[in-house]
């Protein structure tokens, strides 16, 4: 059940006529180290994000297939890509991002968790030179593109996408939505300010304010990925917005089924409220969690 915080946003969200300015993000790249330290421990297994990571990652598993090569566009420290990559062994994935910090921090986890499918490069994730037209069978992404300064670069990123995904290629961009009201911001920005470092909550903060509007993300779908994917939001309230592809391949493999059952299951009881909420808002906004029952 969403708490009374969240249900009082959900309302003002639907009610109210202000329309918060996008602010751009004070470190678009991230490469301070206490903020990379910060992010990396909401991170981790007890860390608030789990639940969300856990929730993505069900989601990327339905549009990736063994076999493929993906990229992961602002992979930051890899917690998400690294999560991914252990469920998918048989998959080649390449982080990308800007920040020489966040890779090496990404670097030596996957090295921790002995990961032999992952490689990273240092590139723009606006101009993926790097990479091929159509030469990528999937592309992820999380929480990274409100990163970028403006909506001419997350047009460049959009287009980007289309032009090194191969036909049929598989699609999960994630990332905040752009609330209507600063009290629903702060709302959000604060709600969990007890469980995690005051360090994150001002960058969650600055990256609800950063967040593009759904309407935003669905001109560029529209306009570049059209046919290939679709835009969905949590209901009411785009806290959290998708672009997602049709799923790819057949069943389910029995062995990430049941590995993401037993994450949901290790995660603390407050966390699975969270995990649930989640699930109930994007299932409402028509996009269901189906490795994730
Ligand atoms: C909030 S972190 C997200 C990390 C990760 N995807 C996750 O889910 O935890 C955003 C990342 O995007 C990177 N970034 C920002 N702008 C970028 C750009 N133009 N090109 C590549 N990476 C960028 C930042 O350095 C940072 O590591």
């Amino acid at each position: 059940m969403p708490s009374t915080a969240v249900i009082r946003t959900f309302i003002r969200e639907i009610t109210t006529r202000e329309r918060s300015p996008r602010c751009t993000e004070p470190d678009l790249v991230m490469d301070d180290p206490e903020k990379v330290a910060a992010y990396i421990k909401a991170g981790l297994e007890d860390g608030v994000m789990a639940p969300v990571y856990l929730y993505h990652c069900a989601q990327i598993c339905e549009v990736i297939r063994a076999g493929d090569h993906v990229i992961d566009l602002g992979c930051g420290p890899a917690t998400q890509l690294a999560m991914v990559a252990r469920l998918n062994p048989d998959t080649r994935f390449t982080g990308v991002d800007l920040s020489d910090d966040m890779l090496n921090q990404a670097r030596q986890h996957c090295a921790d968790m002995g990961l032999e499918n992952v490689d990273f490069v240092q590139q723009d994730v606006s101009d993926l030179a790097h990479f091929a037209p159509d030469s990528v069978d999937a592309v992820m992404s999380t929480v990274a593109l409100h990163h970028l300064p403006d909506l001419s670069t997350l047009n460049a990123t959009f287009s980007e996408v289309a032009r090194v995904l191969k036909p049929g290629g598989g699609l999960y961009l994630l990332d905040f939505g752009h609330l209507k009201s600063e009290k629903s911001i702060e709302t959000f920005a604060y709600q969990y300010a007890d469980r995690q470092s005051e360090l994150f909550t001002l960058d969650y903060l600055y990256s609800l304010r950063a967040a593009f509007s759904r309407n935003e993300f669905e001109q560029l779908t529209q306009r570049h990925l059209q046919g290939r994917a679709q835009v969905y939001s949590t209901f009411g309230m785009p806290f959290m917005m998708a672009v997602k592809s049709p799923a790819r391949g057949g069943e389910p493999d029995a062995r990430v089924l049941h590995e993401l059952q037993r994450i949901k299951e290790a995660l603390p009881a407050h966390h699975q409220t969270d995990l649930a909420d989640l699930t109930t808002f994007f299932r409402l906004g028509g996009l269901r969690a189906t490795l994730l029952q």
